[in-house]
Parts: structure tokens; C-alpha cells; sequence
């Protein structure tokens, strides 16, 4: 499959599926995980900020990580990539569903209204004691820990962690939208985290056609149909515009 056909294949697709990570959100200026892990959280291994047993063990230490970091994403704007997938989904109408990696919050904020957040969302929080989620008070207003406004109790970070199981209904509804499509597109995205990462098969099981656009290959490319050297947004635009 070259470019033109990857193009043909979007255009003429009733339903398309996307999935995309840390790479669409890289034009933002959104450090991934271990980019943000600079200066005093160096000394952090990933599980002593995004566990369960790390929350269990120092809650504070815990929020001071996710307020820095929704600091930064509320400080960053949404980029092309993020608006061109928006503006998909209004072309394909009810044909179109994105699963997002990423927990920075920017396919909402572009418009993207089809969307499930597999591993959850930096700019909400969600209650230890009752499970209410809620949208975490404007930075400048912001002192962790937030209270859950239906009980008081303590909410912590609505991420999926380390060890946890992701949203079931989320991945069922992503994983349903990707085995009905006749295209999928895989973005910014290495690839290496399952279950997310396994979406692509359940396109390609069932003749559907699986596009990626990343700069670099990934754990992925040797099986998908097509991939395009890219960033995020240039290479949206090369499928979408041409
Ligand atoms: N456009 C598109 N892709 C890009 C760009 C860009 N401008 N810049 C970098 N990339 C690609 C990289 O080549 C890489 O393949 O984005 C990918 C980012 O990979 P990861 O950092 O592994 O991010 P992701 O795949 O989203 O990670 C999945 O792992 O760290 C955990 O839970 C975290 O959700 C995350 C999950």
C-alpha cells in the first residue's frame, strides 16, 4: 500500500477507529512520563509516582508529581493532530471512535467528543471512598489533595497506575470499534503496552486496513498495511488533504 492508497482507504471508510499516545501530544510540548521525570523526580523509578503502593505510602509526595504535571498540560494548547482528528470525526459522522493513550486531556479540548481515555486523565480527580470524578480546580486555584465535593473524603490522581486494570468498559468499547473498522489509524504511539498496543489486531484479523504515522518504526509496523514516516499532524494532513 502506498500513500494514494492510504488515502482512498480514509476517504472511503464508513467506519475508522483511531488509537494514539504520548507522540500526537509531543507538537504540544507535552513531556511524556519519563520526560517529565527531570531534576528532584529523577530520583523517582516510574512505580514510586504511578502505583497504588506509592499513593498508599505518600499520598502528598504522590499529588505534588500529577499537580506539576497538570500544571503543564493546562499551560500547553492542543496542535494540528488533535484538530485534525476532530475534524474526522465530524466527516465520518457516527463512523468514527478515538482511544487515547495519553491522560493530558488535548483530544477533548480539540473537540474530539468520541473518545475513551485508556489510561485516564491528568485534569480530573476521583474519590477514594465514594469513586466520584471531578475536574481538578484551576491550577492557580489548586492545593493537593482535592475533596470529593458528594462526600469530603480524599480523591486521588484519575489515572489508571501501574498494576491496575484499565477502564473495562472503555477498552470493550474500543476494542469493539476497532474489530468493526474498515481503516485504523495508529498514532504516535511505541506500541509496547498491551492492551492498547493489541487494538491494531483486532482491525487487521478482520481485513480491515491499519495506518500508523509515526517518525520512527515501531514494535508495530512490520504488521500493519501502511506507515507513514511522520509527525502527528503532518502526517493527518497528508492522508486527510491531498
Ligand atoms: N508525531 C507522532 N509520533 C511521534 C512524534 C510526533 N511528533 N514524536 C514522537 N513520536 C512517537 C515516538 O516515535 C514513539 O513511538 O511517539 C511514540 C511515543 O512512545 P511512548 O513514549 O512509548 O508513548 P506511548 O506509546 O503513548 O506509551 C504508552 O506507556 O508510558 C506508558 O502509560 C504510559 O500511556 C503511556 C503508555
Amino acid at each position: 500500500m502506498n500513500l494514494a492508497d492510504a488515502r482512498s482507504a480514509l476517504r472511503d471508510a464508513r467506519r475508522v477507529a483511531v488509537l494514539t499516545g504520548a507522540g500526537i501530544s509531543a507538537e504540544s510540548g507535552i513531556p511524556t512520563f519519563r520526560d517529565a521525570q527531570q531534576g528532584l523526580w529523577a530520583r523517582f523509578k516510574p512505580e514510586d509516582l504511578a502505583s497504588p503502593d506509592a499513593y498508599f505510602r505518600d499520598p502528598a509526595l504522590v499529588w505534588e508529581w500529577y499537580a506539576g504535571r497538570y500544571r503543564d498540560v493546562m499551560a500547553a494548547q492542543p496542535n494540528a493532530g488533535h484538530d485534525l482528528l476532530a475534524r474526522l470525526e465530524r466527516q465520518k459522522e457516527g463512523g468514527y471512535f478515538l482511544a487515547t493513550q495519553n491522560v493530558d486531556g488535548l483530544h477533548a479540548r480539540a473537540g474530539s467528543e468520541k473518545l475513551v481515555e485508556l489510561h485516564g486523565n491528568l485534569t480530573t480527580a476521583r474519590c477514594d471512598v465514594c469513586s466520584q470524578v471531578d475536574d481538578l480546580p484551576a491550577p492557580a486555584d489548586f492545593t493537593p489533595p482535592p475533596v470529593c465535593p458528594r462526600c469530603g473524603g480524599r480523591m486521588r490522581p484519575n489515572i489508571v497506575w501501574f498494576g491496575e486494570f484499565l477502564p473495562e468498559q472503555a477498552l470493550e468499547a474500543a476494542s469493539d470499534a476497532f474489530a468493526a473498522a474498515d481503516v485504523a489509524l495508529i498514532i504516535g504511539t511505541s506500541g509496547m503496552v498491551y492492551p492498547a498496543a493489541g487494538l491494531a489486531f483486532e482491525t487487521l484479523e478482520r481485513g480491515g486496513t491499519v495506518i500508523e504515522i509515526n517518525p520512527d518504526e515501531t514494535e508495530l509496523t512490520p504488521r500493519l498495511s501502511f506507515s507513514l514516516r511522520e509527525t502527528a499532524s503532518r502526517g493527518l494532513a497528508a492522508l486527510m488533504e491531498g
